[in-house]
C-alpha cells in the first residue's frame, strides 16, 4: 500500500477556522453597511486575469509583477496570473461595461483574497485578503478623496480598530513628478556609496523606491534627500492643500510623510497609508491613492480615479492584539430529547427557532441526558431545552438557563420569545 503522507497548506497561506472568520464575518459586514450608507456598491472579480493587465497598470518593473505574481500559460497560450491586487480589474471592468456612462460617479467595494509571492512572516501571507473601494468618474475634486479616506475611518470606528495613524502625501503628477524623479537621481548619484546594493541599482529603476528604504545606516542620507512637496506643479500643489483643508472639515488628522511613495506604478497625487497598532513591521493596514489615467491607460476614455484596500489579515491581527475580538456563541440553544417518541418534536422545535435565527444544536441520534448536556456545555450553549415524554404529555418544554442552571417550563411561544430576547 501507498504510504499515506499528509498533506499540509502551502507555505505562506492559512485556513480562516471558525473561531476567526466569524469575526471575519462580522468585520466583512460592518464594511459592506458603512460603505452602503456612503453610496458604494459591491463588485465581484474574477481572481485571475491576463498577465498583462497587472504589467501595465501596477507595473512591469514594480516587485509585485516582476517577481511577485502567480503566473501560468492557458491552454490557448494566454499569460495569466492570479490577482495580486484588485485596483486593475475593477479598472478592467468599468471600461469592459461601459460604466463611465452610469450617473454621478462610480463607487465600487470588493473583497476577497489576493495572491502575491513574498517572504511570509507575521501579517504577510501569499494568499491574503482586502477589501476595497474605488471611485471612477470625471471629477477629481479634494472631497472625493477625504470622503474616501473619511469612510475609512467610519469603517474603522465600527470594528473598533483605534491608535490608526494616516501617512499623507502627494507625488505629483507626470510632468511635476518626473522632473522630481530627475532631481532626487542626481543626488542619489552623487551619494551612491554609502547606499547599500538594493537601493544602489533603485537609483537606475525606480528612485522613488529608494524613499521606502528601511535599512537603518541609510536613514540619515535619505533624510537629506529633496522632497516631492518642493518640486509639486502648481495644479498638484492646489490640489494637495485642498485635501488636506477637506480632511480638517471632517476632523480628520494626518502625518505628513514625504517618503510615503507606495510600491505600484498608477499612483499619482494623493497617496495614504494607515498605521495600525500590533502588527509589528507590516503595520500598513490600508494604502490607496490617486490613479488618474489609470483607466485610459487601459484602453478606456479620460477619467479619474482614487482608492483603497485594506489588508484584512492585518486589520483582525490588530483587533485580536487589542482583544477586540469578543466571542460570540456559536449555540444559543442545545436540544436534549430522551426517548425515541420525542425526536420528532425536537426536529419541528429547532426547525421553529432556526426559522427565527436563533442558533439550534440539534443531536442526530439520542443522547444519554448527562453526555447531552456535557455537550452543551463544551459547545457554549446558553440554553438547554429539554424534551422528555412528561414534557410532551403537558405541552410544555424545561427550559435551563446553563450558566447558572436556573429551570423554567416554558410553552413554545414562551420558549421562542425567551430566546430571542437574550
Ligand atoms: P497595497 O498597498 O499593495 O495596495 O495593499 C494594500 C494593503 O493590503 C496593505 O496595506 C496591506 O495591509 C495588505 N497587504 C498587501 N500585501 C500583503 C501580504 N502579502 N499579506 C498580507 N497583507 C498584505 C493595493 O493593493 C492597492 N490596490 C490599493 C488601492 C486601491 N489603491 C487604489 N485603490
Amino acid at each position: 500500500m501507498a504510504e499515506r503522507q499528509q498533506i499540509r497548506a502551502i507555505k505562506g497561506v492559512r485556513d480562516i477556522l471558525p473561531l476567526e472568520s466569524r469575526a471575519w464575518s462580522r468585520v466583512e459586514r460592518a464594511a459592506q453597511d458603512v460603505f452602503g450608507t456612503f453610496g458604494f456598491a459591491e463588485i465581484r472579480l474574477p481572481i485571475f486575469e491576463q498577465t498583462e493587465l497587472f504589467a501595465r497598470s501596477v507595473g512591469a518593473d514594480t516587485d509585485i509583477v516582476g517577481k511577485e505574481m502567480y503566473t501560468f500559460t492557458d491552454r490557448d497560450e494566454a499569460s495569466i496570473s492570479l490577482r495580486p491586487e484588485a485596483t486593475a480589474s475593477v479598472v478592467r471592468a468599468y471600461i469592459e461595461h461601459g460604466m463611465h456612462t452610469l450617473p454621478g460617479d462610480v463607487k465600487l467595494y470588493y473583497m476577497g483574497p489576493m495572491f502575491r509571492r513574498e517572504r511570509p512572516q507575521k501579517g504577510r501571507y501569499r494568499q491574503f485578503y482586502q477589501i476595497g473601494a474605488e471611485v471612477l468618474g470625471q471629477s477629481d475634486a479634494p472631497g472625493i478623496d477625504a470622503e474616501l479616506i473619511e469612510m475609512l475611518f467610519a469603517f474603522f470606528g465600527r470594528v473598533g480598530l483605534e491608535g490608526l495613524t494616516l501617512d499623507l502625501n502627494s507625488i505629483g503628477c507626470k510632468e511635476c513628478r518626473s522632473k522630481y524623479v530627475e532631481v532626487l537621481r542626481a543626488k542619489l548619484l552623487y551619494v551612491k556609496d554609502k547606499l547599500g546594493a538594493d537601493s544602489q541599482r533603485r537609483i537606475e529603476t525606480n528612485p522613488l523606491r529608494v524613499l521606502d528604504s528601511k535599512a537603518p545606516d541609510e536613514q540619515a542620507i535619505i533624510e537629506t534627500l529633496p522632497r516631492i512637496a518642493d518640486h509639486l506643479c502648481e495644479a498638484c500643489k492646489t490640489h494637495f492643500a485642498e485635501v488636506r483643508r477637506q480632511l480638517d472639515l471632517r476632523g480628520i488628522t494626518y502625518n505628513l510623510n514625504w517618503r510615503l511613495v507606495r510600491g505600484l506604478d498608477y499612483y499619482m497625487r494623493t497617496t495614504f497609508e494607515i498605521i495600525a497598532p500590533g502588527l509589528g513591521s507590516q503595520n500598513a493596514v490600508c494604502g490607496g491613492g490617486r490613479y488618474d489615467g489609470l483607466v485610459e491607460l487601459l484602453g478606456g476614455l479620460p477619467t479619474k480615479g482614487i482608492g483603497f484596500a485594506i489588508g484584512e489579515d492585518r486589520l483582525m491581527l490588530s483587533l485580536e492584539a487589542a482583544a477586540k475580538l469578543a466571542a460570540e456563541p456559536s449555540v444559543d440553544a442545545f436540544i436534549v430529547w430522551m426517548g425515541a417518541a420525542t425526536q420528532a418534536t425536537a426536529i419541528k422545535v429547532a426547525q421553529r427557532l432556526r426559522g427565527a435565527g436563533i442558533k439550534v444544536e440539534l443531536p442526530p441520534e439520542e443522547f444519554k441526558f448527562k453526555k447531552a448536556l456535557g455537550l452543551a456545555d463544551k459547545l457554549g450553549a446558553r440554553y438547554a431545552i429539554l424534551i422528555g415524554e412528561n414534557e410532551i404529555a403537558a405541552g410544555k418544554f424545561t427550559l435551563k438557563r446553563l450558566a447558572d442552571a436556573v429551570q423554567t417550563s416554558v410553552t413554545e411561544v414562551e420558549l421562542l420569545e425567551t430566546l430571542r430576547a437574550n
